[in-house]
């Protein structure tokens, strides 16, 4: 099931919601079936998904570092466990485990509203405290 972009999941943080639309955009996009028979076409895509992740995961970590933000080592934690599960899901592709695809990115899919939820929102409550924009 496609991610509807919601009012709520902007954080006023002009970055991190460009590249939270962003990835968004690009989860939706894996729904499209085509794309799910062709083991290279795939593999290819979440490879340039995982390094759009990358650099967004580096940016809030820069944010929560620059300012000092209490909960940085459980939210950088969390970022890098979904990075490697992500590589794991990668790697089984590449291995020929096609089956299941659609729910490996339903739980990316839901792992990533979770987690935009609950800890983006908390870091970015702490910034527009502080005036960050
Ligand atoms: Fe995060
Ligand atoms: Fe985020």
């Amino acid at each position: 099931m496609k991610i509807q972009w919601k009012e709520e999941y902007n954080t006023n943080i002009k970055l991190i919601d460009e590249q939270h639309f962003r990835f968004i955009m690009e989860l939706n996009s894996l729904f499209d079936k085509k794309i799910f028979s062709e083991k290279e076409m795939l593999i290819k895509k979440f490879n340039a998904i995982y390094k759009e992740i990358e650099i967004h995961f580096t940016t809030e970590e820069k944010f929560m570092h620059d300012y000092k933000f209490s909960g940085y080592f459980s939210h950088k934690s969390e970022h890098d466990r979904f990075k490697r599960n992500f590589l794991e899901q990668i790697s089984q592709i590449d291995n020929g485990k096609m089956d299941n695809l659609e729910k490996m990115v339903f739980s990316i899919s839901n792992w990533f509203v979770n987690h935009l939820e609950i800890n983006d929102k908390k870091l970015a409550k702490y910034l527009n405290l502080i005036n960050v924009y």
